[in-house]
């Protein structure tokens, strides 16, 4: 059973108020993105969430998860020096992973090589804190790209976040790929609110209709709830954005797609405050951890 106090009550959902750490430092909230099927868009939607963030003024750093071709460097056009691998190598500290994107944004690049970041061993994970606690950089919200699937993994970095956005396209394997996944994170991870993003939308009314398919299956099965985040248009814009490795909110600001991810960006920040005590992101590695350790919902790591 998850415990009350990983999942505040939506009175407590206080806009741009987050929780306050030891540090005095407000603690990150962390987004996980996610989709169950592949090539619906999470890494479009994670660099165009966390581009909107920067542009809003919110400290954010973007981590890549996934090892797929389409990462977030090359969406970027960025080349990393480094990866988390070299850390774990001894070859540099996490501080040197750290690359600077448009506006500022910060990116952590996926581990090269065959490893997740949750497939480490225990000494790489402590390392991996250890790491993440010397990153001496204040941050507001921390994005995180996941692979495509349920593989435990993509499971651990959603039940760690505070938040959830699974993103779901008009195919009928998006839609079953996305209930499964809800399904594992809510019988398996104590998961119990999700955020769709229907994304590559036609009409606005499709996205709704997405939604509503997925609550009803959802609402009837599972004990968890969804929440309607919005809807992305499939736009050409994004497309050509990514040909000139941007997001589409820097190259493209009037764009369908652009205005539909800073008004998605908008909203996300009166979601709850996180209720973690520190003011860095090791919370959220330490989370990791602990659920990594009791293998159990999420109230074990709160
Ligand atoms: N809103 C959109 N409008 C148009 N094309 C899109 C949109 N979202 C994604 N795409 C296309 O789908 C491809 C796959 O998206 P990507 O973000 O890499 O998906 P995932 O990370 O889920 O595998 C992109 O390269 C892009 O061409
Ligand atoms: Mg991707």
């Amino acid at each position: 059973m998850p415990s009350p106090d990983s999942h505040p009550n939506p009175s407590q959902v206080a806009t741009g108020t987050a929780a306050t750490g030891t540090t005095g430092t407000p603690a990150p909230r962390v987004i996980a993105v996610a989709s169950g099927k592949g090539g619906v868009g999470k890494t479009s939607v994670s660099i165009n969430l966390a581009a909107a963030l920067v542009n809003a003024g919110q400290r954010t750093l973007l981590l890549d998860t996934d090892l797929g071709l389409a990462n977030v460097d090359v969406m970027l056009g960025l080349s990393p020096r480094f990866t988390l691998a070299d850390v774990f190598a001894g070859r540099c500290e996490l501080r040197d992973t750290v690359l600077e994107g448009p506006n500022g944004l910060m990116i952590v690049p996926a581990a090269s090589g065959k490893r997740h970041m949750t497939e480490l061993t225990p000494q790489q994970h402590v390392g991996l804190v250890h790491a993440f606690s010397e990153l001496d950089v204040p941050i507001d919200t921390m994005v995180v790209d996941n692979a495509a699937g349920i593989a435990d993994g993509v499971l651990t970095f959603c039940q760690a976040a505070q938040d959830v956005v699974v993103v779901v396209c008009d195919e009928p394997a998006s839609v079953t790929d996305a209930y499964a996944l809800i399904k594992v994170l809510s019988r398996e991870r104590g998961v119990t609110r999700v955020q769709v993003l229907a994304n590559q939308v036609q009409h606005a009314v499709e996205g709704r209709q997405l939604f509503e398919k997925l609550e009803r299956v959802t609402s009837r099965f599972l004990d968890v709830t969804l929440s309607y985040l919005g809807a992305i248009p499939r736009d050409e814009w994004l497309r050509r954005a990514i040909q000139r490795q941007e997001s589409v909110v820097d190259a493209f600001p009037s764009a369908p797609a652009a205005l539909a991810f800073r008004d998605i960006a908008r909203r996300s920040r009166q979601w709850q405050s996180p209720a973690a005590p520190r003011g860095h992101v090791e919370f959220f590695i330490e989370r990791i951890l602990g659920q990594a350790s009791a293998n159990s919902p999420r109230s074990a790591a709160a």
